[in-house]
């Protein structure tokens, strides 16, 4: 009967100390994820990449004549597009296969999403900020890239199309033009 006792007191001893283990855990972890929230809130990361919405037409990066896809000295493909209500310009995307190919894009407007149907490709627009993807299309073919964040009334509207072709077709279409893209 005393031994019983004991060996219950043990039991239970025990049991508080992994329940005070596991609150330290939580309180541990929750006081990382406050670090983590607070530090980054107050110092963005050196790595992000700011833009101005309202002069995106006027020059830069993003400047009309720049936009679409191109042909890195290095032999990847940068694709640079932008997103507004309710459009992607270019409204059509051409890229090669087998081909390291970074997309490039920000928002004219609101946020807008990005997405490549059928891939893992999805990004979010945010006006002024840069996003940045890197992508990498084996078959050749045709897919939709439907907006896919809500913009507002039109959003259902806001579609584009990325072509995938070939990389010897590609080099052929890029030695003729700066810049690319599936516009008719
Ligand atoms: Cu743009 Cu939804």
């Amino acid at each position: 009967m005393t031994q019983l006792s004991t060996s219950d007191g043990g039991a239970d001893r025990a049991e508080h100390r992994w329940a005070m283990v596991s609150v330290a855990i939580l309180v541990l972890l929750v006081g990382i994820a406050t670090f983590a929230a607070l530090y980054h809130g107050a110092m963005p990361q050196s790595r992000v990449e700011t833009t101005d919405p309202r002069t995106l037409h006027l020059g830069g990066e993003f400047i009309e004549s720049n936009l679409g896809s191109a042909i890195e000295p290095d032999g990847t493909v940068t694709v640079r597009f932008i997103g507004q209500q309710y459009s992607f310009t270019p409204a059509c995307i051409v890229v090669p296969t087998d081909t390291p190919v970074r997309f490039r894009a920000t928002s004219a407007d609101v946020v807008h999403g990005f997405l490549i149907d059928g891939t893992n490709i999805n990004l979010m627009l945010v006006p002024g900020y840069v996003s940045s993807l890197g992508a990498r299309f084996d078959t050749p073919g045709e897919r939709l890239m439907p907006c896919q964040e809500f913009c507002s009334v039109g959003h259902e509207g806001m579609w584009g199309r990325v072509k995938i072709v070939d990389k010897a077709a590609f080099a052929r279409m890029a030695a003729e033009r700066r810049r690319l893209s599936c516009v008719e």
